[in-house]
């Protein structure tokens, strides 16, 4: 039955030409386009035969394997200006019976934004346009309101211009948005020192499957918890988010510091394993590998003279000079470490880094040194046909102080390191090499990472490691167990009992939402 419905829909927006001006509500898809119309300003709806529909859907998609015709493509865009379009999206789509999924930024590397994976009907609200960031301060501390729709680069931008004292911790990339990368965690060179994105927020104002906009009091603090880090579309769409600032100097030093498998790299990663994750927390330095060579990447909360004693007695073998060291102001290093210039302007620039290649990622987290030995036969992976990169994300420090359960992101104590695997193809290939490529070397680095569950992070989403079954109209939680528990380990539950409080019908869904706990768990 719900099969025959769902062809009836598919056929019946394969015919009509107009949607919005069809005054009798044939198929759920009319009738909610009937209402949108009804309530949004009608610029900000865009339906297929909108002239700039496609403009408007790949504005930010970042991916190109979902810039395909056969992408499963939504049935309207809207692009709100008001917390009060996202409530009437909201309505109209549950009266209806048309789901709708959110985007922010664009940058889910599953596409889960815009396109379904599967055959079916639903909207987008777009939060593009919702962008606005105050700076302020509340009884002595630096805060923010922010919209989701704002890149963190913006974010970064303002917040720095307003006092310099100040800074925030989320990604490296500028134009991801806030609202995905907060609902998903947001990781980056203050890992360290302040944790994660979701660390640092304080409030949220959120419109759940009824259209009501709460705030962290409406709410409460179970949905408060669950919508940083959580995945926050499986609970509803956040309009904005209050997030405490944090200090920094008024200088910081940046080093990248290449070094070819003739120069002792393996030697050095080796050790960086253990050292990094326990350098004073004002230091990071990630590691990039690719080809046969791996570049230490480094943000220092201070100056060149003060990071040198440190690094030379924990990690002599890398041999860091006063000649690697770029020392600038915090807002600067973010753009020196994105575009290798200081250029901060840069940083409000949205498409930056928009979509250029096909790209498929995966992520694992290591608890355990991976031994000398082991590393040979890494870097043997790098000169294969296909070969991407990897990106490693040191932790200790404070994002490790955190209790497990303090937020859904449970990779805290214990973790030595998250891996990101990156590969690219263009246009000119199928992919299949590049795909081959991550595919079997994940499979291999399964021995050294993480196991039962093997752990991964949620903003580096990857459906290979399972996907909803949906029984009955409901996402079934054995199925999200499969992938839950590598993304949340523990918290998995409670985030499934979150969703049965609020939203026991599943109404804000996606391949990999969080399914509401069965009455008997
Ligand atoms: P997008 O709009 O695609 O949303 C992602 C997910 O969040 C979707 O499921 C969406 O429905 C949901 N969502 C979006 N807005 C929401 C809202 N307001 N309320 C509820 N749910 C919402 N990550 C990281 O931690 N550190 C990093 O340095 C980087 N760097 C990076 C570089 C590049 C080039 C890419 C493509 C990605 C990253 N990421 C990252 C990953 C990034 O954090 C992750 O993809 C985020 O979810 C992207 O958020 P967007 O809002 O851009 O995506």
């Amino acid at each position: 039955m719900a099969l025959f419905r769902c062809l009836a829909i598919a056929l019946a927006l394969s015919f009509s030409s107009c949607y919005l001006s069809t005054p009798s509500s044939a198929t759920p898809s009319d009738g909610f386009l009937q209402c949108l119309s009804e309530k949004i300003p009608s610029e900000l709806i865009f339906t297929p035969d909108s002239s700039n529909f496609n403009g408007v859907l790949v504005s930010t998609i970042r991916n190109l394997k979902f810039l395909r015709n056969t992408t499963v493509k939504p049935i309207c865009v809207v692009t709100v200006t008001d917390a009060s379009h996202v409530q009437a999206a909201i309505r109209c789509g549950r009266m209806n019976g048309v789901r709708l999924r959110v985007r922010s930024g664009g940058h889910d590397y599953e596409g889960l934004s815009y396109r379904s994976v599967r055959s079916e009907v639903f909207g987008v609200v777009d939060l593009a346009k919702l962008r606005a960031i105050a700076v302020s301060t509340d009884e002595g501390v630096p805060m923010a309101w922010v919209e989701s729709g704002a890149t963190i680069g913006e974010l970064y931008y303002t917040i720095s211009k307003n006092n310099p004292e100040v800074a925030f911790p989320a990604g490296t990339c500028p134009t991801v948005g806030v609202g995905g990368h907060f609902r998903g965690g947001g990781m980056g060179m203050l890992l360290r020192k302040y944790g994660l994105s979701i660390d640092n927020i304080v409030d949220a104002k959120l419109v759940n499957a009824n259209g009501d906009l709460l705030d962290r009091m409406a709410m409460g603090e179970n949905l408060f918890w669950a919508i940083r880090g959580g995945s926050g579309e499986s609970f509803g769409i956040v309009v904005s988010w209050k997030v405490s600032l944090v200090k920094v100097p008024s200088k910081v030093t940046v080093f990248n510091i290449a070094k070819r498998l003739d120069q002792g790299t393996i030697e050095i990663l080796t050790k960086w394993q253990d050292v990094a994750p326990t350098l004073p927390s004002d230091i990071i330095v990630r590691v990039i590998v690719q080809g046969q060579q791996a570049i230490f990447q480094s943000l220092f909360l201070g100056t060149c003279d003060e990071l040198l004693p440190t690094m030379t007695s924990r990690l002599p073998e890398l041999n860091v000079t006063k000649a690697d060291c770029s020392e600038m102001s915090w807002l600067e290093s973010v753009a020196f470490i994105n575009f290798g210039n200081n250029d901060t302007t840069a940083l409000l620039n949205r498409s930056s880094t928009g979509a250029s290649a096909f790209v498929k990622i995966k992520s694992d987290y290591v608890r355990h040194a991976i031994p000398k030995s082991a590393w040979q036969k890494i870097f043997s992976w790098f000169r294969m046909n296909g070969a991407g990169l990897v990106i490693l994300d040191p932790h200790g420090g404070f994002i490790g102080s955190i209790p497990t359960g303090a937020t859904p992101y449970p990779h805290r104590s214990g973790v030595l390191y998250n891996i990101q695997y990156i590969t690219f193809w263009s246009s000119n290939d199928d992919g299949s090499m590049a795909k081959s490529w991550v595919n079997n070397f994940y499979d291999f680095m399964g021995q050294y990472v993480t196991k039962s569950p093997r752990e991964a992070y949620l903003n580096y989403r990857d459906l290979d490691i399972g996907e909803n079954v949906v029984v009955n109209d409901v996402s079934t939680f054995d199925s999200g167990k499969v992938w839950g528990k590598k993304y949340f380990g523990g918290n998995f539950q409670r985030l499934a009992a979150v969703k049965r409080t609020v939203d026991p019908t599943d109404y804000f869904r996606n391949e990999q939402s969080i399914p509401p706990l069965p009455q008997c768990n």
